[in-house]
């Protein structure tokens, strides 16, 4: 887990849900599928939510004293005050300890309702995004979560989009640190993001137990699978590997204090992406070795994790580039790609539809296409523009079917909007297998995320696994 990730979720926690929401929310629909939306759930937000079941010091805590402490510490050069007052308070220590595994530390969800508490009153006195954003940027260097360029960045790149989305989130904060760290916050349950899909059409499957061995006359396929090739551009031999960043080894790194510092030629286990060279080796290596491969399962994250710069432009030269090395390399063997967390940027941002249409992901969408179409049937064009997904034949009888799983995780932050079944991937995916059964076709789903893990919304994965099994 990336401490960039931290830096998101401090942002997330500093901003908060403005009273004006009501009109916009007015306009997302009500869920069809199994409740009615509640609208007196919106009248509590006139008020703070302070949750009855969180400590007392979190309840009670001073938080205009904090802000107005901060704000002179900040003018002053001297953070003592406002932050041993913090750090009385709460284990501060433990709470940038638990950044490393948010999704296990009850520190990081006290963390997150520390500062949502904090950031409705700040909203509450009329402050300003900008505002928010600027204390967001000084709280992430006084506790030094990164280095005063990467707080800056992250906040411009990914905070910006963040403030948005929870201006926007008809959300109390206990149910913004639930929807976003999930396990660790025991409060905050938020029926909006409790459903159910109705599967498709829901035939039993006319499978005779117990299933068959193939003979051993079949012959097995072998498959291939690459992920996560960060593939990083600038990575540079001999520079900063320990840099401190959530990206080392580049130039603009530093200069490694010592030589055990510095970026290794094949790449370097310290925080650093993939140098060109081992990216091509490794993959003229596997070419060279295994001469008999039936088809690759390229499971995405190309781009390195250079999140507090990264450009759109960036991300799809990586596309370009990493496609074109695949091919090279792999010549006639078929490749059906998935999309990762990374390809977007802000990262982890992927817009669904009830997002505003500026957001929409066909910057990056309508480029998968084109890239992809060199291994993928023109049919598959339409899912993969409207949400980069697919389902293909490998061979006959045989169907791959690539989902985009930032449709349920819990860092896409513009689900908390509306986590409902995005652009319907779900309905399809269920249809997509009726169908394929019908024919008697054998299945294989490939992905970025996996479903049932910690970073996979709690209502997509349970629905995902109602239509598998
Ligand atoms: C979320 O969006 C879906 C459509 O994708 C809609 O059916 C549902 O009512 C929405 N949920 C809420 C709580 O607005
Ligand atoms: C910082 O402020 C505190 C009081 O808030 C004071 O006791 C301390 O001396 C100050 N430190 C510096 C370095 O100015
Ligand atoms: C979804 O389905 C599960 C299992 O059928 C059920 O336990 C749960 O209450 C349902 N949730 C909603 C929101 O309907
Ligand atoms: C070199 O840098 C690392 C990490 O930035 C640090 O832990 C270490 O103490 C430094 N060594 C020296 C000799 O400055
Ligand atoms: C999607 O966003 C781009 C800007 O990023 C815009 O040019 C385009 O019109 C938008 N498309 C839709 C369908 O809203």
């Amino acid at each position: 887990m990336m401490k960039y990730k931290f830096i998101l979720l401090f942002f997330i926690l500093l901003i908060c849900v403005s009273n004006a929401e009501q009109k916009i929310f007015q306009k997302i629909h009500q869920n069809k599928i199994k409740r009615e939306f509640s609208r007196s759930e919106f009248s509590e937000l006139k008020s703070p939510e302070v949750d009855s079941s969180d400590p007392k010091w979190l309840r009670n805590m001073n938080y205009d004293q904090w802000i107005s402490d901060m704000k002179n510490s900040f003018e002053h050069g001297n953070y003592s005050k406002w932050a041993s007052s913090v750090n009385k308070q709460m284990n501060v220590e433990e709470m940038v300890q638990g950044v490393n595994d948010l999704y296990k530390s009850s520190a990081s969800c006290i963390g997150c309702k520390f500062l949502v508490n904090m950031a409705r009153i700040m909203m509450q006195k009329g402050k300003s995004n900008d505002q928010i954003l600027d204390i967001g940027t000084k709280i992430c260097n006084v506790f030094k979560i990164q280095t005063p360029r990467v707080c800056e960045g992250v906040m411009k790149i990914i905070g910006v989009d963040v403030v948005d989305v929870v201006r926007h989130s008809n959300l109390k904060g206990s149910q913004i640190c639930r929807f976003f760290l999930g396990q660790p916050c025991v409060n905050g349950y938020a029926a909006q993001h409790d459903w159910n899909i109705t599967i498709f059409p829901a035939k039993e499957p006319k499978i005779r137990y117990p299933l068959t061995k193939p003979s051993e006359k079949v012959p097995p396929l072998k498959i291939l699978q690459i992920s996560d090739t960060h593939f990083d551009p600038l990575y540079e031999v001999g520079s900063n590997a320990d840099c401190g960043e959530p990206l080392c080894c580049r130039a603009s790194s530093g200069a490694p204090n010592s030589t055990k510092s510095a970026a290794g030629k094949w790449g370097d286990y310290r925080k650093c992406d993939t140098p060109l060279i081992l990216l091509e080796n490794a993959i003229k290596h596997i070419v060279k070795t295994h001469k008999d491969i039936d088809a690759i399962y390229w499971t995405g994250d190309l781009p390195p994790h250079d999140v507090w710069v990264q450009t759109r432009e960036d991300n799809i030269a990586n596309l370009k580039f990493t496609s074109k090395l695949m091919a090279k390399y792999f010549k006639g063997i078929p490749v059906f790609p998935s999309v990762g967390n990374h390809e977007s940027v802000p990262v982890d941002g992927f817009a669904p539809p009830h997002a505003p249409p500026h957001k929409n992901m066909s910057w990056l969408y309508d480029q998968l296409a084109v890239e992809w179409s060199r291994w993928l049937p023109t049919k598959t064009h339409e899912t993969i523009r409207k949400g980069a997904f697919y389902s293909t034949l490998l061979k006959k009888g045989f169907r791959v079917i690539s989902v985009n799983g930032n449709y349920c995780s819990r860092m896409n932050f513009y689900l908390l909007w509306n986590s409902t079944d995005p652009l319907d991937q779900l309905a399809w995916l269920s249809k997509e297998l009726q169908s394929a059964e019908d024919k008697g076709e054998k299945v294989h789903i490939i992905g970025h995320i996996p479903p049932g893990g910690k970073e996979c919304l709690k209502s997509w994965s349970s629905s995902y696994y109602d239509i598998i099994n």
